[in-house]
């Protein structure tokens, strides 16, 4: 079959954002910002506060490190040698979810089983060692209310998790108690950071000239340190949840049918977790079978823009795999084409949003030069993704007088919330 070519032009321009609309994001941006520090009920940004500034880089000591915020978590023993060094000295990972075996995430999951799960990642990180006392720093990548650097009440899940006793709960508590079921007492949560935050942290713990933290992968965030008139303190913004956009019908049916409905509009149109699905909805009109998904993966949108081969075959290849059809070569380079428009638009709205968010920090500091720490998968891994948010970012802040880049911080999570152990004797 041959694709409808007016259908398909009409998608790439519900996906095109030419620069007059990105700088239109990145002003709306700024503005909820501003918005969300006078009164966080207006603003679609969370502004949430994490009770932790940036460290010295010369923080040292053995802690350990739990990274709770995708499938994967990871508990790591870590020591900070001060200077930016560390030494990873122990690393224990393991999936929340094994098709088929076991899940600790989707609905019909329980709080209980989940942190029962992670304290055993935690005993063997410790390899079993129940005297030795021990500081956690918890990487918590959800949107989190804090009281202070110890202590997060989960707000709401976000990425598809449905664990059921986890929502308004006070997060260390329940792994503390899961901590003291498994008979380990020598282990003391002392902080709770979003994966923002702890990338910041990672970032300035090595270099100077670092003011935002970013993931960019299943989930998006951003944080920044906001000054509070000589008070500085890291705002996680939830940025993801960023709404004054103009989502077009693929993102509204991609929203309808997801576990949050209206929430998480920005994270819906530029995470890896929901890019696969996006193109699926738009592939499935393509095909002529709108609705249908196919469970594509931000993984199979890189490999489909990664083939450069004349016939297309690997193109042609994920999508016989995922929807039984055959496409000829023509078609292909439209697949091709329409996944490079997602990626694009995904890494122009991140662009705006840290436009908006250096703009802000100019207001309250010197200009300077300045990095934009970023972690994830498809800021490191995506195909185009990393060029286009560096060239829209570039022409944004075009006339300011320093120069700001963004850096890749991998590995942040844990290292960062090793640091915030750190801090929080401090
Ligand atoms: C969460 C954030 C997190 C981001 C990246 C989002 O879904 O709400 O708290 O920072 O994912 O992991």
């Amino acid at each position: 079959m041959a694709f409808d070519k007016n259908l398909f032009n009409q998608m790439i321009e519900a996906l095109t954002l030419d620069d007059a609309a990105v700088e239109q994001v990145a002003q709306n941006f700024q503005q909820d910002l501003q918005t969300g520090l006078e009164d966080v009920e207006k603003s679609s940004l969370s502004m949430l506060k994490s009770y932790v500034a940036l460290p010295t880089g010369k923080e040292t000591g053995e802690y350990l490190a739990l990274d709770f915020g995708g499938t994967n978590v990871r508990v790591l023993r870590i020591r900070l040698n001060g200077g930016g060094a560390f030494d990873v000295l122990k690393k224990v990972a393991k999936p929340l979810r094994v098709e088929g075996v076991y899940d600790y995430i989707g609905a019909g999951s329980k709080a209980e089983q989940m942190f029962d799960f992670i304290a055993e990642l935690v005993d063997e990180a410790v390899e079993g060692d129940h005297q030795t006392k021990f500081l956690l720093g918890h990487t918590f990548s959800f949107p989190s209310t804090q009281t202070n650097l110890g202590n997060a009440r989960l707000l709401c899940w976000t990425k598809e998790f449905a664990t059921a006793g986890v929502e308004g709960e006070v997060v260390n508590d329940l792994l503390l108690e899961a901590l003291h079921r498994l008979g380990i007492h020598n282990v003391e949560p002392v902080a709770v950071i979003n994966d923002t935050v702890a990338v910041l942290l990672a970032a300035a713990y090595k270099q100077p000239d670092t003011y935002i933290g970013s993931i960019y992968a299943t989930g998006q965030n951003t944080c920044y340190l906001e000054q509070f008139g000589g008070h500085p303190m890291v705002l996680n913004m939830e940025s993801g949840g960023f709404n004054r956009l103009t989502p077009n019908a693929y993102d509204e049916a991609l929203d309808k049918s997801s576990e949050k409905p209206g929430l998480q509009r920005l994270e819906k149109m530029t995470s890896g977790r929901y890019m696969g699905e996006l193109f699926g909805l738009m592939l499935a009109d393509l095909l002529g079978e709108k609705g249908r998904k196919y469970g594509f993966t931000s993984i199979d949108m890189s490999n489909i823009y990664l083939d450069e081969s004349e016939d297309l075959h690997d193109v042609a290849a994920i999508i016989a795999d995922k929807t039984g059809r055959a496409l000829d070569a023509a078609d292909c380079a439209l697949v091709r084409r329409l996944v490079g428009a997602i990626i694009r638009r995904s890494a122009r709205l991140i662009a705006a949003t840290f436009a908006g968010t250096v703009r802000q920090l100019d207001t309250e500091m010197p200009v300077t030069k300045q990095h934009i720490a970023v972690d994830g998968s498809v800021y490191e891994k995506m195909p185009l993704a990393k060029d286009e948010l560096e060239r829209a970012l570039h022409t944004l802040l075009a006339g300011r007088a320093e120069p700001v880049d963004t850096i890749l911080e991998n590995g942040g999570s844990g290292l960062g919330a090793a640091i915030a152990a750190c801090m929080s004797k401090a």
